[in-house]
């Protein structure tokens, strides 16, 4: 039997390069080797304010870039988390487990809830919880994530281990699969933090579709650090970061990337990510054109009912190590 993937991304804001060299790369070259599952989580979405029209937009969007990004419906299951309703009930069950200490050392927690938390909303909180769930629910074996997703990994581990303890064996104890590299592109205007979604400064990330001229913009304008040298130096994170998005989408090694730099300026090394960048984005994003709403919906109720199937028995097994039935 295979083993089994399962991870997602939430249908907010827009996807950039990091999601796709942190996560949604490895998924597509995973999805041979195992049982995978691949979601899009719209309950972590509303963890923060979301309006409801452009949610219900942004969730069919996800799919299609899951799509135009090499996940194949006839060998991955592709869902929407609210299709399938055994996430939130694991997550109340996971709830009375969980301990309060343990979610306030969730760092992302920290950041999101920009350190008000009298003002940060419960779910905000309880966010590493449905995560547990959404894994533990497929008997997960490997958990393909971005560095960032670390520490909610080991929150789940946590979790399994101690419902195992108490209830009886039930829930596979999942490892995280962090790619050796890749798995924290940086911003590009602040080699300090992570590209991400919510930057407030567009400037920093490279969406995936962004058009050719606002790539190259990105790019060129990118902070450097000081020297000339182009290497994978720890000290010099903003060339590092290039070159390791230029290494990624070119598919060279470190060491070829570093030869093929020797001698040249951070001008030469600007140009050519924009080019492979753009080169890289284009066939992606005319296949993100190619599929229709209904042909969607179709993949997705095809994905929730396999994925019903699974949950629902890890779910049966729950309420009846909890006394439910
Ligand atoms: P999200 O869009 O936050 O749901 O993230 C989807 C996936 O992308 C997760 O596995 C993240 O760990 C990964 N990810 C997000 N930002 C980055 C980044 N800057 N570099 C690498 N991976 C990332
Ligand atoms: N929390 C993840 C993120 O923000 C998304 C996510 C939700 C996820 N459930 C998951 C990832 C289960 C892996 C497995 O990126």
């Amino acid at each position: 039997m295979k083993k089994r993937i399962f991870s997602g991304a939430q249908p907010t804001g827009e996807l950039h390069i990091g999601n796709y060299l942190g996560a949604l790369k490895n998924w597509v070259a995973l999805q041979d080797k195992y049982e995978s599952f691949y979601c899009i989580v719209n309950l972590h979405a509303v963890t923060l304010p979301q309006d409801p029209k452009t949610l219900r937009q942004k969730t069919l969007d996800l799919a299609r870039i899951y799509l135009a990004a090499g996940l194949d419906p006839e060998r991955s299951t592709i869902f929407i988390q609210s299709d399938v309703p055994a996430h939130a009930e694991l997550t109340w069950v996971l709830s009375c487990i969980a301990r309060m200490g343990e979610l306030e050392r969730m760092t992302q927690f920290k950041d999101k809830g920009k350190g008000n938390t009298e003002r940060a909303g419960v779910g905000l909180f309880t966010y590493p919880i449905l995560m547990a769930a959404d894994i533990l629910l497929y008997q997960t074996d490997l958990v393909p994530v971005g560095q960032d997703q670390k520490q909610h990994l080991e929150l789940t581990r946590d979790l399994a281990e101690r419902f195992n303890r108490d209830f009886g064996e039930t829930f596979k104890v999942p490892e995280p699969y962090i790619p050796p590299v890749g798995a924290n592109i940086l911003s590009l205007q602040d080699p300090t933090k992570k590209m991400s979604k919510s930057d407030e400064n567009a400037a920093g990330a490279i969406f995936l579709l962004d058009d050719a001229d606002t790539i190259t913009k990105k790019i060129k304008r990118a902070v450097t650090d000081s020297g000339t040298e182009i290497n994978f130096d720890e000290n010099r994170p903003a060339i590092r970061n290039l070159l390791t998005i230029y290494q990624l989408l070119t598919g060279k090694t470190a060491d070829e990337c570093v030869a093929h730099f020797v001698g040249k300026g951070y001008g030469q090394l600007k140009g050519e990510l924009a080019e492979a960048t753009v080169e890289f984005l284009r066939p992606f994003q005319e296949r993100v054109k190619q599929y229709d709403d209904d042909s969607l919906r179709k993949i997705l109720d095809d994905g929730a009912d396999k994925a019903s199937s699974v949950a629902s028995t890890t779910l049966k097994t729950v309420y009846e190590r909890m006394g439910f039935n």
